[in-house]
């Protein structure tokens, strides 16, 4: 099976992200991956539904929309009638009831997804493998692009494989966030990724095309 590549649009310019995600479409990515910061949960504010809904007019692509927000639950809704495929959700948000989050996601016909900062233990994982149809694993501290990838979380990567290995659902997604690039994709993927997201490595660079098909390891 191909890895999924899923090209973060954070650093591309904010008036422009349709035109961005339709462009790196175009260019071999497999899904569109959007940073979606709250300034609370991390400093940086993004955007909305709304720029997330003119994304999925645009692209054929599914959309994955990461909510880095301090509560979800109030968002989940507005992403899913936006056209979101997948909807990732972190349980060290102040959001208290995240199985019932993950559930509602699903109700609304979409994909959940759990997302795990590094310091995160991987355990929750088993509690909610039923639910989930991805884990995030994050690989830097979310807020940033161009941050240094923490090659430390591929113990954790494993981890989790073994986790959902023994809940039976060898089917969920491991998706790697943060510093992914040419020089450790196999790795990742060895170690039990099936989605690499990637954003500065392929939107800063002048073939992104060629970045993508870099990150392109099969299995
Ligand atoms: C970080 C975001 C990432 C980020 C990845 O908070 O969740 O998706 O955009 O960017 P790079 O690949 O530059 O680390
Ligand atoms: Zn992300």
């Amino acid at each position: 099976m191909g890895t999924i590549i899923a090209p973060s649009i954070l650093g591309c310019r904010h008036g422009e992200l349709a035109g961005a995600a339709a462009g790196l479409e175009r260019d071999g990515a497999d899904w569109i991956h959007l940073d979606v910061m709250d300034g609370v949960f991390v400093p940086v504010l993004t955007f909305g539904a709304g720029v997330a809904r003119s994304i999925c007019s645009t692209v054929s692509i599914p959309v994955d929309a990461h909510l880095m927000v301090e509560r979800p639950a109030g968002l989940i809704e507005s992403f899913a009638e936006a056209g979101c495929r997948y909807i990732t959700i972190h349980p060290e948000s102040s959001e208290k009831h995240i199985h019932r989050v993950l559930g509602r996601i699903r109700e609304l016909g979409c994909s959940p997804g759990l997302a795990l900062n590094p310091a995160t233990p991987p355990d929750i994982v088993r509690w909610v493998a039923g639910l989930i149809d991805l884990v995030l694993i994050m690989t830097v501290n979310p807020g940033y692009g161009g941050q240094k990838h923490i090659s430390s979380m591929n113990k954790k990567i494993r981890t989790v494989r073994r986790i959902l290995n023994d809940a039976d659902r060898q089917d969920v997604l491991i998706s790697i966030d943060g510093g992914v690039d040419s020089t450790n994709a196999k790795i990742l993927i060895d170690a039990g990724a099936s989605v690499l997201v990637s954003g500065s490595y392929i939107t800063s660079s002048s073939d992104r095309a060629g970045a993508i098909n870099s990150l392109k390891v099969f299995k």
